[in-house]
C-alpha cells in the first residue's frame, strides 16, 4: 500500500471507528476505551503487545502504564523514539477478571484474539512494517500458532504476514515481574533481540521499498549515533532499565 499519508492517517481512523463500535466480545461492554495503535504510520517496524492494561484502558493509548514506560526505554536502547515507530496490540479492549473484589488484567482468550483479528491485520494492512517486534507468548502466538514457546523459540526470525519479519521477545511486563540474576538473564536475551531488530532496520534503510514515501510527516528511523548507546556487561538495556 502507498498511501499518502493523510490517508494511512485516515484508515487507522476508520479501523479505529470500527473497533469502537465492536461488541463482539463481552469485554466490548466492559471496556472504558478501544486502544489502537499508535505511532508513525509509515513505520517499518511495528511493535504488537498482548493487550490494553488499566491505565491503557482509561487513557485510550497503548503502552502508556509501568510496561510502557520500560517499552520507551527499551526502544531508546536501540536509538528509537516510541513515536518513530508505530505500536498496536493483538486485542483492542481490556481484557479483566474480577480477583478478591477487584478488577484485574488477564491474557486474552484464544476467541478475544481471533475476534480482535481484523483489526489488527487491517492496521498491518495500512502500515505495511518490514519488521514486526511481537512482545509475549500471546502475541507470538497469534502470529506463530499455538505452539509457539517463547522461551524455547524467541530470538530468531520468523516469516510473517504480508512479506514481514517477525521477531519475538519477552513481554516488558513479564521482565518488570523477575527479580535479581533471573531479571539479569531475561534482560540480556531482550538485549540480544533488540539488537537483531536493530541491525535488521539498518540492513532494511539500504533498501529503497523500506523508506517512506515522499512527503511523510515522519522522519526514517535513524540509526544512534556512536556512543549514544553505551555498552555494558549485560548490556545497555540492562542499564537503562534499572528500576530501583
Ligand atoms: N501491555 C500490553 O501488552 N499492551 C499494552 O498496551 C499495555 C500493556
Amino acid at each position: 500500500m502507498s498511501a499518502a499519508p493523510t490517508e494511512r492517517h485516515a484508515a487507522l481512523a476508520a479501523i479505529r471507528a470500527r473497533a469502537d463500535a465492536c461488541r463482539r466480545c463481552a469485554i466490548g461492554h466492559t471496556r472504558t476505551n478501544i486502544v489502537c495503535g499508535v505511532g508513525n504510520p509509515f513505520s517499518p517496524l511495528v511493535i504488537v503487545g498482548e493487550g490494553p492494561g488499566e491505565n491503557e484502558d482509561r487513557q485510550g493509548e497503548p503502552f502508556v502504564g509501568r510496561a510502557g514506560e520500560l517499552l520507551t526505554r527499551m526502544l531508546a536502547a536501540i536509538g528509537l523514539r516510541r513515536e518513530d515507530v508505530f505500536i498496536t496490540n493483538t486485542i483492542k479492549c481490556r481484557a479483566t477478571v474480577e480477583e478478591n473484589g477487584r478488577i484485574a488484567n488477564r491474557a486474552p482468550s484464544p476467541e478475544e484474539m481471533s475476534n480482535c483479528r481484523e483489526y489488527l491485520d487491517a492496521e498491518l494492512d495500512v502500515v505495511a512494517p518490514r519488521i514486526i517486534l511481537a512482545l509475549g507468548a500471546p502475541a507470538a502466538k497469534s502470529f506463530l500458532g499455538r505452539d509457539f514457546s517463547i522461551t524455547r523459540q524467541r530470538g530468531i526470525w520468523y516469516p510473517g504476514p504480508q512479506g514481514t519479519q517477525i521477531m519475538v521477545t519477552f513481554h516488558p511486563a513479564y521482565i518488570l515481574r523477575q527479580t535479581g540474576g533471573n531479571m539479569a538473564a531475561v534482560k540480556r536475551l531482550v538485549w540480544a533481540d533488540l539488537q537483531a531488530v536493530r541491525a535488521k532496520l539498518d540492513a532494511l534503510a539500504d533498501q529503497p521499498a523500506g523508506s517512506p514515501p515522499a512527503g511523510a510527516t515522519q522522519p526514517a528511523i535513524a540509526a544512534p549515533s556512536p556512543g549514544e548507546v553505551t555498552q555494558a556487561p549485560d548490556g545497555p538495556v540492562a542499564l537503562r532499565l534499572d528500576l530501583s
